[in-house]
């Protein structure tokens, strides 16, 4: 089956019916386009759990504060159409900013708590947009399956969050964060730094897996996150946004790792801000890995 192009919600609808009189699993993964191996893995793991996926490119303008970074945003249909239909996936959602918002549309969603601090303070409004878009795309695909990536970790909260509070029936699923092979979680704003940007940026993650090692280790955490933001800037990072300490489950603010967390940061590039985030275990889970890693490592080197 190839891929269809579809632009408006009465053909959408009628695909998305005609799917479910077939009794097929829907999925959807929602995207800006500019697509890279970041959403192209959420695409495959979206295709190994359902039998028709919806992929939907909507640069959204209610989620950028900045008109500029709206300008800015790069678009590139034609590719990302081809490497979708190159995976495989069955349609390629891709409304107008009027079929979205039609003239008088005046209804925001509006998330509180995971939505307040972190990208939420430096973006006024970004969340609402997002989880107003986001919550339309889910009523008018109809799916079973929504996948995000681990690298937005606080909206892919907010998606949670808003899903449930609304009714809306689809299971949220998360995928880890893609990186490059020197770190570098995978993002269209990547394509804006400099070389010599670009060499620093790595260092993001470096910083945040040590800091994070630390802390599991019982390293005091308002101590290491300062040494890691002094890290960032001797790295030559020109500012850190935030780096937080936060719960995995519901994004609540860490002194101590009590359960287990995130480490979540914000920081500039001059005029490109990076985000990324990294799982913190408990000690426990730490060495649990750590054991069972070896044992594959042992298991591998003595097969073969
Ligand atoms: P966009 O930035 O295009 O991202 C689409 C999805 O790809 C998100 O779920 C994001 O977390 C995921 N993603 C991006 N980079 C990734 C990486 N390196 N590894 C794994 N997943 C990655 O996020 C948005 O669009 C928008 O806010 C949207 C949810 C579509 C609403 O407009």
């Amino acid at each position: 089956m190839s891929l269809s192009i579809v632009r408006s919600r009465a053909e959408l609808r009628a695909r998305v019916s005609a799917w479910r009189r077939e009794g097929a699993r829907i999925a959807v993964v929602p995207t800006m386009g500019a697509l890279h191996e970041g959403h192209l893995s959420l695409v495959r793991a979206a295709l190994e759990r359902a039998q028709r996926v919806i992929v939907t490119l909507f640069v959204n303008p209610k989620q950028f504060n900045d008109a500029a970074d709206l300008a800015a945003y790069p678009r590139s249909e034609e590719e990302d159409a081809a490497k979708l239909e190159a995976l495989g996936v069955h349609l390629l959602y891709a409304p107008s900013a009027e079929e979205i918002y039609p003239p008088g549309f005046a209804t925001k969603v509006s998330v509180s708590g995971v939505s307040e601090g972190l990208c939420g303070a430096g973006r006024p409004g970004h969340f609402d947009g997002v989880a107003t878009v986001v919550a339309k795309l889910f009523l008018q695909c109809g799916a079973d399956l929504a996948f995000f990536g681990e690298k937005d970790f606080q909206q892919l909260h907010v998606v949670r969050r808003m899903a449930r509070d609304l009714d809306i029936p689809v299971k949220i699923i998360a995928c880890p964060t893609v990186r490059e092979a020197d770190g570098l979680a995978l993002s269209s704003r990547n394509l804006r730094l400099s070389p010599s940007e670009r060499a620093i940026a790595p260092k993001l993650a470096e910083i945040l897996f040590s800091a994070a090692r630390q802390v599991t280790a019982g390293g005091l955490v308002t101590a290491t996150l300062e040494e890691a933001k002094a890290a960032l800037l001797a790295a030559g990072f020109t500012k850190v946004e935030y780096l937080e300490l936060r719960a995995e489950d519901d994004l609540a603010r860490l002194e101590e790792l009590e359960r287990p967390a995130r480490l979540l940061a914000a920081a500039w590039l001059g005029r490109t801000r990076l985000i990324d985030n990294v799982e913190v275990p408990l000690p426990a889970k730490a060495a649990l890995r750590a054991t069972s890693s070896a044992d594959i490592a042992a298991g591998a080197s003595t097969e073969g």
